[in-house]
């Protein structure tokens, strides 16, 4: 039953993402985190498990950054913010939304950048990502026009810090489907790779648009999904 179901549910857009989803090539890049808070440090942890390695900064210094690293990720190096870009393959944004003004798009320039943010309750927002968000489109399309020397993908916003922290066998047991949205699909795949190495299934969804499906109102949002059952929910909503 679940089979007709996802059959029905695949479209021939659906088709080709799954064709471009299947480079199972670990990921094996060094990647780059801004925010090392709940969200940060649990990816950078995850990543470790994996021997993916993991520069990491927050709003502090990497000196004041010593201590909570040496608890949190101690296997990450803490680097400036500004220098979060270099030496990298890509980014992952895992700051508050509302710190997005205090992010220097130029540090990200000519690199792929995972936005992994979410907005929480009424959380106030920059004025550009409100002005976006009111005019009908996604936060991920707001925040990539707003990083528009970034490549932007929207992955790794809809788990939990928990869910991203589990260990690695549970991650692979559950085969939890996770998706990734963007506008360029080279960096959707480089992305699903990465994704996948960390112990997830990662499930192209098309463009940044469909985001919105991705985000705290949706039915996707911090749930526990396998690939048919995530393909359903995005194609009902
Ligand atoms: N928590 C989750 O389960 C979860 C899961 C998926 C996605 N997310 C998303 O990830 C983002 C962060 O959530 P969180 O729960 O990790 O928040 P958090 O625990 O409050 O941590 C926020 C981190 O962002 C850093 N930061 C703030 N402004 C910055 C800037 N301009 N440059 C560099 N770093 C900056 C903070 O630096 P300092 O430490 O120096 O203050 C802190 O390390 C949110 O958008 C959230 O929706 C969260």
């Amino acid at each position: 039953m679940v089979a007709t179901t996802t059959l029905k549910a695949m479209t021939t857009e659906d088709k080709n993402l799954s064709s471009l989803q299947g480079d199972t090539t670990p990921f094996t890049d060094r990647i780059g985190i801004l925010g090392a808070g709940r969200a940060g440090t649990a990816l950078a942890r995850a990543a470790a498990t994996v021997g993916v390695p993991v520069n990491i900064a927050s709003s502090r210094s990497p000196s004041q950054m010593k201590y909570h690293l040496a608890q949190y990720a101690p296997q990450a190096t803490a680097v400036a913010a500004k220098d979060i870009g270099t030496d990298v393959s890509l980014v992952v944004l895992m700051v508050p939304q509302d710190d997005l003004d205090d992010v220097d798009p130029e540090s990200l320039a000519g690199l792929t950048l995972i936005d992994a943010t979410n907005r929480w309750d009424d959380m106030p927002l920059p004025i550009w990502l409100e002005d976006g968000q009111s005019a009908g489109l996604s936060s991920s399309e707001v925040i990539a026009e707003h990083f528009h020397s970034s490549r932007l993908v929207k992955a790794l916003n809809h788990i939990s810090h928990w869910d991203l922290d589990s260990d690695s066998s549970t991650r692979q047991a559950q085969q939890r489907a996770l998706a990734v949205a963007s506008d360029h699909k080279a960096e959707a795949v480089l992305v699903a790779r990465l994704v996948s190495t960390l112990g997830f299934t990662p499930v192209l969804v098309g463009k940044l648009a469909k985001g919105s499906l991705l985000e705290p109102e949706g039915e996707i949002f911090n749930q526990v999904l396998s690939v048919a059952q995530l393909r359903t929910l995005l194609h009902e909503s």
